[in-house]
């Protein structure tokens, strides 16, 4: 019998599949808890999570705090703009000040690459990555993955496109990582720009042509173009973008039967993703949110101390 012994998510790279199951087997359990009428449970009832929000955020804080909260943890939030960051104080030194309130837990996003990595061997809390720069952003692939499961069963085999801004996309990053442990195929498509073929390196298949592969996927991921982490134009216009990489309506006619439809969020209505096509049927876009804090609870309480599934 495996058990959990690590106390930070930094990244899925590195993790291994029966720690990925874990996860996803917790996350199912957590998810009966919230269609209860009475959704919270103790597990982390004393403890002390703070929700450390270095960049945007709607969805990925909401639901890290409500997670939080519905495991009974005390919960603080905290945002760039309010904190001494702005009045040039050192990550370390705020996450060092947070431990000695006592925090026990600190979600971390921030625009560093390995941000969550650097507190994690310098503090004694808990470091969840809740997305560093374009590096990774494990939570958000074990709800996708987490997604999949409940509408396809086991992803072995199953063909996975993931579509657009690869290059900068921490999600797409966790998500080849997540998905090839699981055993699915992955194609990663979008323009050359943003889709170099060094990504073959991962055990993915990178496609320049979304027509050319359409028909074929069991899941279509679609991304927002990250213009905050690009530094020159990738491509020569957001239309000509939508012409060739978006999921217009025409296009959408050409997916399989039973097609997933998925997008991480927020949407950019008419580029990546038609607006009709995004709130069609085959749409699992809200529902891999409320997946989300399932998964979020999961990975809470195990980083906590929780050994394996709970009963
Ligand atoms: C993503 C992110 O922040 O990386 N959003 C999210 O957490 N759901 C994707 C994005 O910003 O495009």
């Amino acid at each position: 019998m495996n058990t959990w012994n690590r106390k930070d998510l930094l990244g899925i790279d590195g993790m291994e599949l029966w720690e990925i199951e874990m996860i996803l087997d917790a996350a199912k359990a957590f998810k009966g808890v919230g269609e209860r009428s009475l959704k919270k449970v103790p597990a982390l009832r004393g403890r002390t999570l703070v929700n450390f929000f270095v960049e945007p955020s709607t969805r990925t804080r909401v639901s890290f705090e409500l997670a939080a909260m519905r495991l009974s943890a005390d919960v603080v939030n905290m945002s760039t703009s309010a904190s001494s960051l702005q009045k040039g104080e050192t990550l370390k030194d705020t996450a060092k000040n947070l431990e000695a309130l006592h925090a026990d837990m600190i979600v971390l996003r921030h625009s560093s690459p390995g941000s969550c990595r650097f507190l994690a061997d310098r503090l004694q809390a808990s470091i969840i990555n809740a997305g560093d720069g374009a590096h990774e952003h494990p939570t958000q692939a074990l709800l996708d993955s987490f997604t999949m499961r409940e509408h396809l069963g086991s992803l072995a085999g199953k063909k996975v496109g993931i579509v657009g801004d690869i290059l900068f996309s921490r999600v797409a990053r966790s998500n080849i990582h997540t998905l090839r442990k699981l055993g699915a195929e992955v194609f990663l498509i979008g323009p050359t720009t943003l889709v170099p073929r060094s990504f073959e390196s991962m055990g993915v298949r990178v496609c320049h042509c979304l027509d050319d592969v359409i028909g074929e996927l069991d899941v279509i991921n679609l991304l927002r173009i990250q213009h905050e982490r690009q530094r020159k134009e990738y491509f020569p216009s957001l239309g000509e973008y939508t012409a060739l990489f978006g999921l217009t309506k025409a296009r959408a006619v050409r997916l399989r039967e039973g097609c997933l439809i998925m997008h991480p969020g927020p949407i950019n209505r008419g580029v990546e993703i038609d607006s009709d096509v995004a709130d069609s049927a085959r749409s699992v876009i809200l529902e891999q949110v409320t997946h989300g804090l399932a998964v979020r609870m999961a990975v809470l309480y195990l980083c906590a101390g929780g050994k394996g599934v709970p009963a």
